[in-house]
């Protein structure tokens, strides 16, 4: 069987043709105009259009896929014969979340960002620091010039039991200490910041593993690209997987892929009648 995957949900434009379980070809393009903005709203109708015109006019089945369905299994196309039950925790543009993996397609959300998703914070972050939008990766390639340990900005609710987070009262905290230092730093408090995301998003994980006793933990989307992440999950000595970079921020290869398992499983969805959603669906 061969798919074409198509993603448009956000800044990110992307067709990705997977065969078997293999992608053989893909082509995702950014649009630069979102920097002039500071940001975008998710929910770029055009793909879904795009998709039920080819499936009508070939005659050919359709699958919708939701996007974060498709970061959630994303990491699959690199570690195929990962076995659940896992932690995966799912940190993007749009969203924070930590969700039990249990099966194929059975997942369980343990908790998620009750204000600002933390690459928000990473966008009005580097916004407030005078940093180009997508703010992730600046903020990263500034901070390894600074120290990390310079300020102490606050790991939002890590002392709370939930697996819940929240960004908002971080980036107020930047923003005061902008206004009350005219004279910082700019490395030493970019890099201070992206420490406190980083801490707080490794502890949850952390937490999570341990309460459920799960071996292995996952971290997906486009924050999940950040090398600060990556190194401290790195440092925590467990099973912690990370799809490629390529498969961390939005790419149509992880919607092909899920399309796949989708339409192995006999699930394939004839129905058109579907659209795109801004704030994602309960899996
Ligand atoms: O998954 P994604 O590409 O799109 C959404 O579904 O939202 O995630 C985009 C988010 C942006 O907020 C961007 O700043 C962040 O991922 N991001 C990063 C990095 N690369 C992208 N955040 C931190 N470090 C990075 N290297
Ligand atoms: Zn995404």
């Amino acid at each position: 069987m061969i798919i074409l995957g198509i993603e448009t949900s956000c800044d990110e434009t992307g067709v990705a043709i997977c065969k078997d379980y293999k992608i053989l070809s893909s082509y995702n393009k950014t649009q630069h105009i979102h920097k002039e903005y500071g940001g975008v709203v998710p929910e770029l109708l055009s793909g879904v259009s795009f998709a039920k015109g080819l499936s009508q006019g070939l005659n050919i089945p359709i699958i919708p896929v939701n996007h974060l369905e498709a970061h959630l299994n994303s990491v699959f196309i690199e570690f195929p014969n990962l076995k659940p039950p896992f932690i995966n925790l799912l940190v993007s543009g749009g969203h924070t979340q930590l969700w039990m993996v249990k099966s194929n397609f059975k997942y369980e959300l343990l908790g998620e960002t009750l204000d600002d998703a933390c690459g928000e914070a990473f966008d009005k972050g580097a916004k407030t620091l005078g940093l180009n939008y997508p703010g992730g990766p600046e903020i990263e390639k500034i901070s390894k010039e600074g120290n990390k340990k310079l300020i102490e900005f606050p790991r939002p609710m890590i002392n709370d039991k939930s697996y819940n987070f929240s960004f908002s009262g971080l980036k107020t905290a930047l923003i005061n200490y902008i206004k009350n230092n005219r004279e910082y730093n700019l490395p030493d408090v970019a890099a201070s910041y992206q420490e406190a995301i980083v801490d707080t998003l490794v502890f949850k994980l952390d937490y999570a593993m341990k309460n459920f006793k799960i071996n292995t933990g996952i971290i997906c989307g486009g924050v999940a690209a950040n090398s600060r992440l990556r190194d401290k999950l790195n440092e925590l000595n467990k099973d912690i997987l990370f799809p490629s970079l390529k498969y961390c921020t939005d790419n149509a290869d992880m919607i092909a892929f899920l399309a796949m398992k989708k339409a192995e499983n006999k699930n394939i969805e004839k129905n058109m009648d579907f659209s795109a959603y801004s704030r994602g669906i309960t899996l």
